[in-house]
């Protein structure tokens, strides 16, 4: 039988068929942001239903490229959970610019990775170039070192590491935590409400353990308490353990507060600590001129997470971190071989970025902040972010205007959380088991109403626990989002409240 000739060149597409396909794609994507206002938010499909499209053998034979794209439009977009709507607002998730789509589509082209320079010089250097924007952006140090990663877990995990290679006892580098000189343990400082879980998932990735993170009163509004800080630092550091980091939060995840960030700089600095913002969502904010205030202080954080994900709408994955001091970055994650530098070094070498951080391969992440930046400016994010500013205002004075809705915080940036609670169930002067029925009454409510939103595909938003009770939560970092959008989910959030109450309170003897 006659064999196939080498080198096989029909399993690369020729020209003219990329162009065929790759314009039908170009089609696909400007067809689907043309209908992105209108989509179905949510796909209301279960997982089995979901998987069952999927569920298909091992092609062992090559398929026809235009038939994979069918595949597309049939199975992938009717299984969606569509972020780029306005009126999505679950978790965090930024829409997705659309200059980060086209940048993704070059950046795949040219493969190159930017783990180091030499198989990716334009891409090193057009992420060096980035992290310095957005340092100088929210008025970090220019000059700082940082790179992005797969999300603000990865940002916290490279931060809190650096900050305990540089301030441990001993080099934790080389000794890791079996070293013979450990004496207690590494501790780590958040605030107890707002604290994020990825912290949590930082000690655990670590082995500090879970428990290495303390969890710092709040205030209420939900800013940590500072004085309590330094007492359980102090208090931890007599018992002999070796409190290594503090956490503030720059944008918390259920009322989008930042922490008081100048004094805890002044805390970290007088006691030898790292500080750590994690700003996964909020770092951004200080490009607004009304905000400045909140952000003061940051400048001295020495190290920040901020999720261009996130607020700053780039499709995923893309996190980022920046260090003050670049040297202790590379101090943190520094580590060589002959095969990764495979010549001695000559004028044709740069930065590596796989000795300033964990990953070793890495993508071309940057040309999606780089191209959206470019085309937005920081004068287009301004306006873009005030606008999810002001559409959080504005719920919130709806939420305030509505004897149903009951105000739990102010909104200090995008995210906002708040509660059905029908006027009737209101008083305060029911008795304690009384409160508590109702209390948990509302609970199951605030959770169908959510559930049911999601049904509707008008718009998708989840609950969250806010002092312990199950509250509705809107993220709204979308692009897209205008205050009528706000408008519309807000009425059909009341209109749900007041049929599932009645509903349910028709067939039970639930208050
Ligand atoms: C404050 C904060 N930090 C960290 C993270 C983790 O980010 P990622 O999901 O990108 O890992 C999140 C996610 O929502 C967050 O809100």
């Amino acid at each position: 039988m006659a064999q196939d000739s080498e080198p096989f060149a029909d399993l690369d597409l020729s020209p003219a068929e990329f162009r065929k396909l790759g314009y039908r794609v170009i089609d696909a994507i400007a067809n689907y942001y043309a209908t992105i206002r209108d989509v179905h938010v949510f796909p209301s499909r279960t997982m089995e239903e979901v998987a069952v499209a999927f569920d298909e053998p091992l092609p062992g034979k090559g398929q026809d490229p235009s038939l994979i794209l069918d595949a597309w439009s049939e199975k992938v977009v009717p299984n969606t959970t569509h972020l780029g709507s306005p009126r999505y607002f679950g978790f965090v998730n930024g829409s997705g610019t659309m200059m980060g789509v086209l940048a993704e589509a070059l950046a795949a082209s040219v493969n190159m990775n930017a783990g180091a320079w030499k198989p990716a010089p334009a891409a090193t250097e057009i992420e060096r170039r980035t992290i310095s924007w957005i340092a100088e952006m929210i008025g970090y140090n220019p000059d700082c070192g940082g790179m992005f990663v797969s999300g603000g877990t990865m940002a916290n995990l490279t931060g809190i590491l650096t900050g305990l290679r540089n301030l441990a006892p001993y080099d934790t580098t080389q000794e890791g935590l079996q070293s013979e000189q450990r004496e207690g343990r590494f501790t780590i400082y958040m605030s107890d409400h707002e604290g994020h879980s990825s912290i949590v998932r930082v000690a655990d990735l670590l082995n500090l353990g879970r428990e290495a993170v303390r969890r710092v009163p709040s205030h209420e509004d939900f800013t940590m308490d500072v004085h309590a800080l330094e007492e359980m630092i102090d208090e931890d550091t007599g018992r002999g353990d070796r409190p290594f980091c503090v956490v503030a939060q720059v944008g918390s995840i259920n009322v989008g507060v930042v922490d008081p960030l100048e004094d805890l700089a002044k805390v970290c600095e007088s006691k030898g600590l790292w500080l750590h913002a994690d700003g996964a969502c909020g770092a951004v904010g200080a490009i607004i001129p009304e905000k400045k205030s909140l952000f003061r202080g940051l400048e001295k954080a020495d190290s920040i997470t901020l999720d261009p994900h996130k607020w700053l709408y780039i499709p995923y994955e893309c996190g980022c971190i920046l260090v003050r001091d670049a040297e202790k970055m590379r101090r943190a994650f520094s580590m060589t071989a002959p095969y990764l530098r495979g010549t001695l070094p000559t004028e044709y070498t740069g930065l590596d970025y796989l000795e300033y951080g964990p990953q070793m391969s890495r993508g071309f992440r940057a040309l999606k902040v780089w191209m959206s930046l470019k085309h937005y400016g920081v004068e287009g994010y301004r306006k873009l972010l005030s606008q999810n500013v002001r559409a959080a205002a504005h719920l919130d004075s709806l939420v305030r205007g509505d004897p149903d809705f009951e105000a739990l915080h102010e909104p200090e940036l995008f995210i906002y959380s708040f509660r059905y609670v029908p006027r009737d169930l209101q008083s305060s002067s029911a008795s304690k088991d009384r409160r508590d029925r109702i209390d948990s009454y509302l609970d199951r409510l605030n959770q169908r109403i959510a559930d049911e939103i999601q049904l509707t595909g008008l718009a998708f938003l989840m609950t969250t626990s806010v002092r312990g009770r199950t509250v509705l939560r809107m993220s709204i970092c979308s692009h897209r989002t205008t205050l009528e959008d706000v408008e519309a989910v807000f009425k059909k959030l009341g209109e749900l409240g007041k049929t599932i109450d009645q509903k349910e309170r028709a067939t039970h003897e639930l208050v």
